[in-house]
């Protein structure tokens, strides 16, 4: 790697600590990190980077030197984080979800407007090969233009090894344990605009109430609802369908593009073969109507991408990030996106929560829109240490919580003795 290195700061060192091997085989110098966790940032010099510094505060971060920031502290908290760094011109690489609140995504678009510094969502799903793939073809034009979109990502984990608890939640109040299920939907729906380049105007949100059950579960979850299925309808006048995070039949994540022409969608079950179809009528000249097959994998970036996560999609993300910041390039996955998703999980739920009633989606690159939100603070989070306590209830049914045992089978789990 010949390019000149980016001197990155990583906030968060849980899913910043898996990330740090990505960060470095990209280019990144990872010069300081931060984490109130003082195990987290031991184990960070440890194991990763004994030269960098560590601190226990984001101000200090921000102010060490570092031209980016990877952002990968609690899920409803980034926003903030991600202002105060875009308004030092400290390039942003934030994890999802970008704001959330409505009024969080207001205010990080006008920061994000007013900066010199790139802002991109480090949404890493898009970048998985079939992904990039599915992209690649529909971008080419042959299947002509989208009709409908699925996007699943559904991953369950059986929540009975109190160590895998541990490494997961930091108190009762952890966001986990509000997450409603459209809120974490950029695994699903990113993909699909990724390829599209459709914008959702208008969200129908459906739940599904299956809590997890069995006498080993540990779980303080507030949210009894296994899935969301979200119909979102999107300025070109297509139609996707996706979840948030769900648990449901068996964990995979799989997208489909169909199209006026024909279709692309990765196969489960294939170990992430794309299968392209054309109506025999629409086949380009010296194309199958139907291919099944692995996406091409360039020989320089594969073994790189092979050791990182997430079937190397972490790599091509901050591939990507730092792209942009070499050639000063604006990401496809920049504020205006990332806050549209956003805006989709949060109206989503209000929907979910009215048994789909349709909410339309701002376009937040307009003022009169962005006012309609500036001050919209509900949440169904804990967040900010205490500071925001939960305005909106969690799971569709209103009277839904964990038994008293549950809660403190989960507090023991947790706790270190
Ligand atoms: N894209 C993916 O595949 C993927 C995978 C896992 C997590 N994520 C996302 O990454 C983010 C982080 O996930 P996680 O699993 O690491 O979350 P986590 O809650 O387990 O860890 C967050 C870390 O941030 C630290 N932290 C939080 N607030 C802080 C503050 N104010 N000052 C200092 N340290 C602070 C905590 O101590 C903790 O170590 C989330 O947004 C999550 O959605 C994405």
């Amino acid at each position: 790697m010949n390019e000149r290195k980016i001197k990155i700061g990583i906030f968060g060192l849980n899913r910043g600590m898996a990330n740090a091997k990505a960060i470095k085989l990209c280019g990144g110098d990872i010069i300081a990190v931060c984490d109130k966790n003082d195990e987290r940032r031991r184990a960070f010099k440890e194991r990763i980077e004994p030269k960098c510094t560590v601190f226990d505060d984001f101000d200090s971060l921000i102010k060490c030197g570092i031209e980016a920031v990877y952002i990968a502290n609690y899920f409803p908290e980034h926003a903030p984080y991600a202002i105060k760094a875009l308004e030092k011109g400290i390039h942003v690489i934030s994890e999802c979800t970008s704001n959330g609140t409505m009024a969080e995504g207001v205010a990080l678009m006008r920061a994000a407007e007013k900066s010199s510094a790139i802002y991109m969502l480090g949404e890493n799903y898009p970048y998985m090969l079939f992904n990039l793939e599915m992209q690649r073809i529909y971008q080419e034009g042959s299947l002509g233009k989208i009709l409908f979109g699925e996007g699943e990502y559904n991953h369950a984990s059986p929540s009975t090894d109190p160590n895998a608890v541990r490494s997961l939640y930091d108190s009762e109040m952890h966001w986990r344990n509000y997450l409603p299920a459209t809120y974490y939907l950029t695994h699903s729906l990113a993909p699909l605009m990724c390829a599209t380049h459709s914008v959702p105007k208008r969200v129908c949100a459906l739940p599904v109430f299956s809590p997890k059950e069995g006498e080993d579960i540990i779980t303080a979850s507030r949210n009894g609802d296994a899935l969301a299925i979200m119909t979102v309808l999107n300025d070109d006048g297509s139609v996707f369908r996706i979840t948030g995070h769900s648990t449901f039949g068996y964990s995979e994540n799989s997208y489909r593009l169909a199209c006026k022409k024909g279709q692309i969608e990765n196969v489960r079950g294939t170990d992430g073969k794309v299968m392209l179809s054309y109506n025999s009528w629409h086949t380009p000249s010296g194309a199958k109507e139907s291919d099944l097959y692995y996406p091409h994998e360039n020989e320089v970036d594969a073994p790189l991408a092979a050791q990182t996560g997430h079937f190397g999609s972490d790599y091509y993300m901050f591939k990507d990030f730092f792209d942009c910041i070499r050639t000063n390039r604006k990401p496809y996955l920049d504020a205006f996106v990332a806050t549209t998703m956003a805006s989709v999980g949060i109206l989503g739920h209000r929907s979910l929560l009215k048994l789909g009633e349709p909410m339309d989606i701002p376009d937040l690159r307009l003022e009169q829109e962005r006012k309609k939100y500036e001050n919209d603070t509900l949440s169904p989070f804990y967040a900010y240490e205490g500071k925001m306590s939960p305005s909106v209830q969690v799971c569709s049914k209103d009277d839904f919580c964990p038994s008293d045992d549950k809660v403190q089978r989960f507090k023991k789990a947790i706790s270190k003795n």
